[in-house]
């Protein structure tokens, strides 16, 4: 099993110099609001790729007035301790983040480090899965295929890139059409991998919530989620969406972006083909968002062999009897390490007793 075992901050967020020591099991992060909670959750993030799981800018990570944060952890990997460091540093006046795995940041040791571990996170704001935007439950998705291949990003950035490309190009009074077909068909094929990405990502989801419901005895109503796109259908292939692609060149001149793709749709979640999820109430909307961490745990534990880490920020509003039993099988069924916050230790004692709770003060 792989772990984080602690955590330094030195010059990270509001912390000067502040070290913790976390179990392999359920670690509780309490104190009150601008302790730092988010930010602890906000550093371990930090030791993979990306900007951390609030997308901030490299330079805000840093404490104010100081030139630099570094960030060390010893993760523990079967039998092998590794030690992880991540700082911020000056690269041609940008400020970038640079991760070392034992003191080594090449290519091939990062790679390794990123195939070691992934993170499935919870932030306040999933909360509103149901009643924000589409692009945020596209995020929401896309963050759950991320935590089973964390070369998905790879895909959607090259995706965007093609699409902000093709539309410099409509944008030119005068270009090679050649040049264009050549982006559309690399629009359509990566098109249809996302599309593909996705439809297993839900297909897994509730085939996974199904399989538990029958053999852990949940008596949860069967989740629906189907993909809502006005040009997605299972009969979609290349040679349909290059032409529409084609169809469509005129408007998105003008509009900009692209009319299609998947970049343009959104999800619907039902219980029994009948029941809008996000007509249900705030605390029914919060056992479904569980029911889907708890799902998606078991797709990547007992299918894809992974263990993630789950980041869980201010994970205790709205836990009934239902979502504090959800939320405890999520702790205790798949031996995972995870991480919670909240600004009172007392919201957390339905945990069991190995529970880690760690006072933050700074
Ligand atoms: N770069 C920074 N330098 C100093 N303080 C910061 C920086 N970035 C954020 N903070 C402060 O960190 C505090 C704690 O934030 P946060 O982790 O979100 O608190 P919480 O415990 O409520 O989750 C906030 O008061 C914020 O002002
Ligand atoms: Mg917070």
């Amino acid at each position: 099993m792989s772990y984080f075992r602690d955590i330094r901050l030195i010059n990270y967020r509001n912390f000067k110099d502040y070290s913790l020591e976390f179990t392999k099991n359920c670690n509780v992060l309490f104190g009150t609001n601008g302790s730092g909670k988010t930010n602890i959750l906000e550093a371990l993030s930090l030791f993979t790729k990306g900007r951390g799981i609030r997308k901030d800018q490299i330079k805000n990570f840093i404490k104010k007035n100081e030139n630099n944060f570094i960030n060390f952890s010893n993760f523990k990997q079967f039998d092998d301790s590794i030690e992880l460091k991540v700082n911020s540093e000056k690269k041609n006046n940008k400020i970038i983040k640079k991760i070392f795995l034992n003191n080594d940041s090449s290519k091939k040791t990062i790679d390794h480090l990123y195939s070691l571990f992934s993170f499935l996170v919870f932030l306040p704001e999933t909360e509103r899965l149901f009643l924000s935007s589409p692009s945020f439950r596209r995020n929401f998705i896309d963050g759950f295929i991320f935590s089973k291949d964390n070369a998905y990003n790879i895909l959607i950035n090259k995706y965007k890139k093609n699409i902000i490309e093709r539309s410099k190009i409509l944008n030119l009074n005068d270009y090679e059409t050649s040049w264009l077909d050549k982006l559309e068909e690399n629009i359509s094929n990566l098109g249809l991998e996302i599309y593909k990405a996705r439809k297993l990502q839900i297909f897994s989801i509730q085939s996974h919530l199904s399989l538990l419901n029958e053999q852990q005895k949940l008596s949860f109503n069967k989740l629906i989620i189907k993909i809502n796109d006005r040009f997605f259908n299972d009969g979609i292939n290349i040679e349909l969406y290059i032409k529409e692609l084609k169809k469509y060149r005129e408007i998105d001149k003008i509009t900009g972006g692209a009319h299609i793709g998947p970049h343009k749709s959104d999800y619907i979640f039902q219980l029994d083909e009948n029941i809008l999820v996000s007509q249900l109430s705030t605390g029914q909307q919060k056992t479904i968002i569980l029911l889907l961490y708890l799902a998606q745990s078991n797709y990547l534990v007992n299918e894809c062999n992974l263990k993630p880490i789950l980041l869980m920020d201010e994970i205790c509003s709205h836990l009934d009897d239902i979502n504090r039993k959800l939320l405890l099988k999520i702790t205790e069924h798949f031996d995972l390490q995870i991480f919670m916050t909240g600004t009172d230790k007392n919201l957390f004692s339905f945990l069991s007793t190995n529970t880690n709770f760690c006072n933050i003060t700074e």
